[in-house]
């Protein structure tokens, strides 16, 4: 068994860890930090835990790390950054959900989350998780920097067009929507229930933190420069993102494209690609680690459109976070997920 510490463990996503991995065959949790509600046990804030697991929360103590193999960093970008340099390496495994080392190049980081990375070393050794596309540099790592949730949709859609060449010079739009969760539990006067209830809100367009990550990422792994105009949008909805992304090319590609994504996603298990016809839709990938692609074709001479649908608490954070996991450690890579 794998001994496993959560850090952040009230917050949205260490939730959604604890459920997944209160089911998987191989893990046991036996610590779970937070700031807040020490001393109480998590079934009694969490009443779907009960009898599940009974555990209490604790301030996190580097002592604490004696005897863990895994811990999840579920905690907010730049506090990531303060605990992740006392906790890498002493453990087999740490994987941080934060930004705070998803950017190879610090000084993209520092424009766009405002602070000064002081832990380049650590930074360097980070591995960006995104299993269907970094499987290989995933197995055997030992810090992992899990994916933003957006950018897990724009990129698994945009994947095959990168890999292929494609996207070079390619005008690409982003109409992206989400509910409440993405921002996480803290309180805020942009989330009061009063305005996202039957609304349909624009925040941060072209100004959104996760645009960096994607061109980012793709221009780094796959040599590829291409334009990004990125559109979020928050609904009434607790959960899903559904990423609406409109490739403009320059010069229409000669061929069908959608054997591309079946040549790069036929044999994954957690992309599931949708015929002609058929459409994607967030019920089906809601608690879920799957992300649906769809349409996958021409709505005009060169404009190509992806249906991109993922939960972003699911394949956008924990169920990802834990594929990591089982990558990483030489696990069956759907435990607890399938
Ligand atoms: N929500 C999403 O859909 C999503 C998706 C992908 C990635 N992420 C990323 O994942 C991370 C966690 O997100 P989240 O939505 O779970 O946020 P969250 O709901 O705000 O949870 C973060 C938790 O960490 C706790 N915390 C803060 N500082 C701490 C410290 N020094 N020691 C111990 N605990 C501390 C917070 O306590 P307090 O509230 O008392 O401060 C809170 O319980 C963020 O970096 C976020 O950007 C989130």
């Amino acid at each position: 068994m794998l001994n496993i510490g959560i850090l952040g463990a009230l917050g949205y996503t260490g939730c959604e860890i604890i459920s997944y991995l209160t089911k998987h065959p191989k893990v046991k949790i036996v610590k779970l930090w937070d700031k807040e509600m020490i001393n109480k046990k998590i079934s009694s804030i969490f009443p779907e835990f009960k009898n599940i697991l009974d555990i209490k929360i604790q301030e996190f103590n580097i002592k604490d790390l004696k005897n863990i193999d895994v811990v999840f960093l579920s905690l907010p970008h730049t506090v990531s950054l303060k605990l992740a340099p006392e906790i890498v390496g002493k453990v087999k495994l740490v994987i941080d959900l934060s930004a705070d080392y998803r950017f190879q190049d610090a000084g993209i980081y520092e424009k766009w989350y405002g602070i000064k990375h002081e832990d380049k070393k650590n930074l360097k050794g980070a591995v960006y998780g995104l299993p269907e596309i970094m499987r290989d540099k995933i197995k055997g790592a030992q810090f992992i920097a899990n994916p933003g949730c957006y950018p897990t949709s724009m990129i698994l859609g945009l994947y095959p067009l990168a890999k292929e060449g494609l996207l070079k010079n390619a005008n690409v739009i982003v109409d992206a929507k989400t509910g409440a969760s993405g921002a996480g539990r803290k309180k805020s006067n942009d989330l009061l229930a009063k305005d996202i209830n039957e609304n349909i809100k624009p925040y941060k367009v072209n100004k959104h933190q996760h645009m960096p990550e994607v061109v980012h990422f793709l221009q780094n792994e796959f040599n590829v420069k291409f334009n990004l105009n990125f559109i979020p949008q928050l609904i009434s909805l607790k959960r899903g993102i559904m990423s609406m992304i409109y490739v403009i090319f320059k010069n229409k590609p000669a061929k069908n494209l959608y054997p591309i994504y079946k040549k790069y996603y036929g044999k994954e298990q957690f992309v599931r690609l949708y015929n002609k016809g058929f459409y994607p839709e967030l019920k089906g990938i809601l608690n879920s680690n799957f992300c649906d692609l769809g349409y996958l074709d021409f709505l005009d001479t060169n404009t190509f459109l992806i249906i991109s649908c993922i939960d972003n608490l699911g394949k956008g954070a924990a169920s990802q976070a834990v594929q990591n996991m089982n990558v990483a450690l030489g696990l069956k890579e759907s435990m607890s997920l399938l």
